[in-house]
This record gives structure tokens, C-alpha cells and sequence, in this order.
């Protein structure tokens, strides 16, 4: 429905369909109810215009009236909310097993880098049928990723990671807006948003200059930086082992637990003193104005690749390298 309609963008994610069904449900109930009270107005104007020796007659309340137009609209308002909430939540949680672009935005572009190290700007290539996951940040002021095509809309911050996912659906190129007012060029600041076959994406993605992916990167970061001294991955260094901590519990010296996520991660490099692992000193120094925040997006790709290790409790030294391994290339 409404394919070849100019006014609708194209659908081509996994949840525009249910977007639109609540949106074309809205609008037709709207047109309902506007078009009953008008054809009303009308009806009683005529049927009711004061004549010659009409008396205006008074009638008082009536129950049954009053709890018709309170409960059924109510029981209208109610059934929006629930299927709007159904679909907000699906849009809001990102499958398991999704494929991660980091993205940062700035005045005035886009900047994508995929988990296997390839970067681009303003254009964004990705395979039908894969979950996507957006994992934003931007460089300096508030920015809005935007895809009508994908009914994607979500708000890019600075200072901490949102979250964005899809499921492309239809190949083809479709546009990429931002959506929030961010200065002089902010109209300018639009992109590409390109959905290939498998095949052709995976070829795309051998092409160009190969970088090493995002997780090397950050290993060797990891290492210049000198992470690695107090992260000791084969005892325990002076600050908290961090093989297999990302997606786990983590015990703070205040007595809160926390989920190491991504902005987690992302905190602890730029705010140490922030959250303080348990047994551990806040003796660690910021690296904000030292790493760029695509160097971060690596710091924590490579953290995530550490994951898949077998690891107990976070923070305890109990993965060992095989002897002879430097710590930190503890893959
Ligand atoms: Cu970025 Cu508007």
C-alpha cells in the first residue's frame, strides 16, 4: 500500500511496516472522528436553524452519554499506546548478534567506521538482511541520525554513546539526514545510506586500504597508551584485568553494580574516578583531550573483542596468556 505514493519514503527496514500501520491507523482515525463532528456541525445547522416559533428546548445530563465519549476513547487512547510501545521497545533493542558501526558526528558530517576497520564519510554501506547496530557519539554538539527509509530516528550526543538499530530490508540507496539543528551547514549535513547484497557488501568491504580492523586498532592503542601496564592480563595489575569484562556485572567500591557496556567502557577512559571498581584505587588518569573519539570507538571494540575469552568474574586474573604470549596480545 501506498508503494508508488511520492509522499511516503520507501520502506526498507524490518520494522517500517509496523511504523506505518500505526501511522496510517492514526490518520485514519483522526480523519474519522474530523469528518463525523463536521458532517454533525453541518447536519444540526440545517436541521436545527432557528425558525419562526421554534423555542430552544433545555435538556439536562445523561450518564449513559457521558461514559460513552469518556470510555471509548480512553479504550482508543489506550490501544495507541500499547502498539506505539510494542514498536518503540523493538526499535530500542538491539538484537543480539547485530553487526556494529560506530559513528561519529560532527559540524557538518558523518563519519562511520565498521568493526573491520573500514571507515567512511557521509555514505554508509550495509548488507540486506543483517541487523545493523549504530553505536553514536558526536565530536561536539547534538546531532540526529535520520533514515526515513529504515523510520530510524535517534538523537547523537556528545559525551557518551546512543544506540540505533535496523534491519535493511530492500537494496538500494536511501538518504541519511541529521535531524536535529546544529549549526550554520546543518542542512548540509546529509549522507548515503547504501544497502548491498551479502556478496557485493562482503567485496566492498575487502576493497579498499586494509587498516586492520577496528579491535586491532585498539589493541595497539591499548598498548601505546600504556593501558596495558596497569591492565595486565596475567596477574593482577593496578587497575582491574579486563579480559572477558565487557557485557558483565561489575562491583564498584561504593556498593553499586554496573553492566560493563560500551558507555562504560567509554567513561572509564575519559571520567577513571567516575566508577571505581572494587579493591581498586582511583589512581587512574583521564585520557580526555588525549584520544580522539574514534580512538575510543577502538579502545572499546577491542575490549568487546576480548569477550569471547573464557573469563569468571570480571576484574579477577584468572585468564592467563599462554607462556611466552605478551599480556596484552591476549587473543
Ligand atoms: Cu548535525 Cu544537524
Amino acid at each position: 500500500m501506498f508503494e508508488n505514493l511520492p509522499l511516503w519514503p520507501a520502506r526498507a527496514s524490518a520494522y517500517a511496516g509496523n511504523v506505518d500501520a500505526l501511522y496510517i491507523f492514526l490518520i485514519t482515525i483522526c480523519g474519522f472522528v474530523c469528518l463525523a463532528i463536521f458532517t454533525m456541525i453541518t447536519v444540526f445547522a440545517v436541521r436545527y436553524r432557528r425558525g419562526a416559533g421554534q423555542k430552544a428546548e433545555q435538556i439536562e445530563g445523561s450518564n449513559a452519554l457521558e461514559l460513552t465519549w469518556t470510555i471509548l476513547p480512553f479504550g482508543i487512547f489506550v490501544f495507541i499506546f500499547v502498539w506505539a510501545a510494542v514498536i518503540y521497545f523493538q526499535q530500542r533493542t538491539p538484537p543480539k548478534d547485530s553487526t556494529d558501526v560506530y559513528t561519529v558526528a560532527k559540524q557538518w558530517m558523518w563519519k562511520f567506521q565498521h568493526i573491520e576497520g573500514q571507515r567512511e564519510i557521509n555514505e554508509l554501506h550495509v548488507p540486506v538482511g543483517r541487523d545493523v547496530r549504530m553505536i553514536m557519539t558526536s565530536q561536539d554538539v547534538i546531532h540526529s541520525f535520520y533514515v526515513p527509509a529504515f523510520r530510524i530516528k535517534q538523537d547523537v550526543l556528545p559525551g557518551r554513546y546512543t544506540l540505533a538499530w535496523f534491519h535493511a530490508t530492500k537494496p538500494g540507496t536511501y538518504h541519511l539526514f541529521c535531524a536535529e539543528y546544529c549549526g550554520t551547514m546543518h542542512s548540509g549535513m546529509v549522507g548515503d545510506v547504501m544497502v548491498m547484497e551479502p556478496a557485493q557488501y562482503q567485496e566492498w568491504l575487502s576493497g579498499g586500504a586494509a587498516t586492520g580492523s577496528l579491535a586491532n586498532t585498539g589493541q595497539g592503542l591499548f598498548s601505546s597508551l600504556g593501558c596495558a601496564t596497569c591492565h595486565r592480563s596475567d596477574t593482577q595489575g593496578r587497575g582491574p584485568n579486563l579480559a572477558g569484562l565487557f557485557g558483565k556485572l561489575v562491583l564498584l567500591e561504593d556498593g553499586r553494580t554496573v553492566i560493563a557496556d560500551e558507555n562504560y567502557i567509554r567513561e572509564s577512559i575519559l571520567l577513571p574516578a567516575a566508577k571505581i571498581v572494587s579493591g581498586f584505587k582511583p589512581i587512574m588518569p583521564t585520557f580526555q583531550g588525549l584520544v580522539s573519539d574514534e580512538q575510543v570507538n577502538a579502545l572499546v571494540a577491542y575490549l568487546k573483542s576480548l569477550r569471547s575469552q573464557p573469563a569468571g568474574v570480571a576484574g579477577t586474573p584468572d585468564v592467563k596468556p599462554p607462556t611466552g604470549q605478551t599480556p596484552v596480545t591476549n587473543k
